[in-house]
């Protein structure tokens, strides 16, 4: 599977199956978080067969079932880390997609239990993803039209139209999307959060995607 179509296969899935996250999908899972980590320096960590995050009111309220693996998003304190843990949580979770494995990023339903990660006094929990064997597939969000969301100063090219047209797949906190991609030139795309609750997050999602969406186009982000 293509990056182009995990992201039109993913969707939220907040139900999983009693299957356990092992073998060679196991592995590779935890080789993509390594190498994340490496990339980006941020504490990402795997937590598996651990039901108790998932366990409680807040994750009955959020409409979590049997949710016993999930990935943990931290990182040293910066103006820049909420960005960063969506840009390379999504690239997580698209690959997770890629095995055959389900997700939906979890931003306040779920308790923190502790001892199972950590989290040191220099850094912050951004938020978590949930990962497993989904009950089902999960389906597509309502979305806001590229119009609500991409400018253009100059004539618009075909890589930033599906850059756009995939940036609108991304999951957004409480399906948001409160983001704007501006192309200032052939070469130059300004990406801005709009004001909302875990906005920073989503945009670092959003750039993925519109990256994804893009190809091998020859721009910069500004
Ligand atoms: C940063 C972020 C935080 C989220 N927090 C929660 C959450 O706390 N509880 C929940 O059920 N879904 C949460 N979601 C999932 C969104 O509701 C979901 O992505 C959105 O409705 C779009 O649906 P889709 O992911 O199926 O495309 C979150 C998504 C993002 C990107």
């Amino acid at each position: 599977m293509e990056l182009t179509e995990a992201i039109l296969a993913r969707h939220s899935v907040r139900s999983y199956t009693d299957q356990k996250i092992e073998g060679a999908v196991r592995e590779k899972l935890q080789l993509m978080v390594d190498q994340c980590c490496r990339e980006s320096g941020l504490h990402l960590q795997l937590v598996l067969d651990e039901p108790r995050a998932f366990s409680g009111r807040l994750a009955r309220y959020g409409q979590f079932k049997n949710v016993r693996n999930y990935l943990v998003l931290a990182g040293k304190k910066s103006p820049s880390l909420e960005e960063a843990c969506g840009y390379y949580g999504e690239k997580i979770v698209l690959y997770a997609q890629q095995l055959g494995l389900n997700t939906c990023w979890v931003g306040l339903t779920y308790s923190k239990i502790p001892g199972v990660f950590d989290v040191g006094v220099d850094e912050k929990l951004v938020l978590v993803i949930s990962i497993g064997y989904g009950q089902d597939q999960g389906k597509p969000h309502k979305s806001k039209k590229s119009t609500e969301v991409a400018h253009s100063k100059v004539q618009v090219p075909g890589w930033f139209r599906s850059g756009v047209d995939y940036a609108l797949l991304a999951p957004t906190a409480t399906n948001q999307q409160k983001f704007s991609l501006t192309l200032l030139d052939q070469h130059t795309v300004r990406a801005r959060a709009g004001l909302g609750f875990f906005s920073k997050v989503d945009l670092g999602i959003v750039k993925y995607h519109f990256e994804i969406g893009a190809g091998n186009a020859d721009f910069r982000w500004v």
